[in-house]
């Protein structure tokens, strides 16, 4: 079978403003294509307003862009909501959607995340949903239980309508975001083999993330680990030098290995 490209997906968050995020447009284009290779597809996320400098500056490009979120609804008196159809005419391929700081800033519930991504799948846009245990949660033993939890709402709404959903499962333990730690293998493999186990039953098209603390140190780590197709990148993506190495260094271990 063919290997699918690993995936780089950078979250900007709210770290960049419109006109910072120019200005890496400006600098990093021509560079972020050079990285892009059949085996290595690289998506930037980067504010909604910023999404519009994509949409007029990169439409060449080899790489794609898509949103940190979306509205559970189409269309209607929803104020300060964004659409996914607008989303897809801004030329978004991926779109975030259940980071954990908008489940834990803005309590949003599994049962919205999944009609986020009805509305993401409806539009052709691929969702990356994002899921993860709490460090309480790890230490006691409960990772496989809570993503589960996560997961079937998620499942049961896109299977019962009829729409060809391919899903990104972003796999981030919130104790692994912004801390400077990444699980080592073993949990790693147990907690994306149990998601693996959930998204066969169902027969979804997926690819299989991790995210939290993805840096020049962690990547080649993580990369290695078995079941891992792609990293979320946080806080590392900000800075085009640094996502560059990161790309690198995967690509040279995946040079190695072939
Ligand atoms: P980090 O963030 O790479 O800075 O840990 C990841 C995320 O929040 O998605």
């Amino acid at each position: 079978m063919k290997k699918q490209p690993f995936l780089f997906v950078a979250n900007w968050k709210m770290e960049k403003s419109f006109q910072e995020s120019a200005l890496f447009i400006r600098a990093h284009s021509q560079e972020l294509n050079a990285l892009v290779t059949q085996h290595t597809e690289i998506v930037i996320c980067p504010s909604f307003v910023a999404l519009s400098l994509f949409m007029q500056h990169c439409k060449s490009a080899l790489f794609s862009w898509g949103a940190q979120d979306c509205s559970t609804y189409f269309a209607g008196p929803y104020t300060g909501q964004v659409d996914a159809l607008s989303l897809k005419e801004l030329g978004c391929r991926y779109t975030i959607i259940g980071h954990s700081e908008r489940r834990t800033a803005y309590s949003e519930t599994n049962e919205q995340i999944a009609h986020k991504a009805m509305q993401l799948a409806h539009t052709g846009i691929i969702p990356i949903v994002c899921i993860g245990e709490t460090l309480q949660e790890f230490q006691s033993g409960k990772t496989t239980s809570v993503l589960a939890s996560q997961l079937l709402p998620l499942l049961e709404t896109i299977t019962r309508k009829e729409t060809a959903t391919e899903l990104v499962i972003a796999y981030e333990p919130l104790w692994a975001i912004g801390s400077g730690t990444v699980p080592n293998a073993s949990h790693l493999k147990n907690a994306l083999s149990s998601i693996k186990t959930l998204l066969d039953a169902y027969c979804i098209t997926y690819k299989l993330i991790y995210g939290g603390s993805v840096n020049e140190q962690t990547i080649t780590r993580i990369c290695t680990t078995e079941l891992v197709q792609g990293v979320l990148i946080g806080s590392a993506s900000l800075d085009f030098k640094k996502l560059k190495n990161i790309v690198s260094l995967h690509q040279s271990t995946y040079n190695k290995e072939q």
